[in-house]
């Protein structure tokens, strides 16, 4: 029944790529660039509305509470409520999540 042992194939392949996904962590060199489009014209170094300075894994970690609560919200990106709901925002969101 080769049909059947097919069926199984894919079944099989499909359950391995989930598990491969759902196990990829989202690590600081996926986030540097969604900060470097969305956040860093206004928080860098040379730039830093409100103070915060947003363009290394160390900044990020330390403003973690604040940045989680101002993209959550909304309010950040400045003039983006929708930018959370994004592939970008949710995966920043989950970056933030997962790291101490
Ligand atoms: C167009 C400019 C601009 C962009 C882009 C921007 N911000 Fe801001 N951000 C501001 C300003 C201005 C303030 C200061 C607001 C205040 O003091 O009331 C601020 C304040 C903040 C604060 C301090 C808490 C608060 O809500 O006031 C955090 C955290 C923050 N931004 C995170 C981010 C993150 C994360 C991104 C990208 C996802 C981002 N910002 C993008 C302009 C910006």
């Amino acid at each position: 029944m080769p049909g059947l042992r097919l069926f199984a194939l894919s079944a099989y392949l499909l359950t391995l790529s989930a598990t491969s996904q759902a196990a990829e962590a989202v690590t600081y060199k996926d986030v540097a660039p969604i900060l470097t489009d969305a956040c860093n014209s206004c928080h860098a170094s040379d730039v830093a509305y409100g103070n915060v300075v947003l363009d290394s894994e160390d900044l990020l970690l330390k403003n973690k509470d604040a940045v989680l609560e101002a993209v959550s919200s909304g309010s950040m990106p400045l003039g983006q409520p929708e930018f959370k709901d994004s592939p970008e925002g949710q995966k920043l969101l989950n970056y933030l999540k997962a790291n101490p």
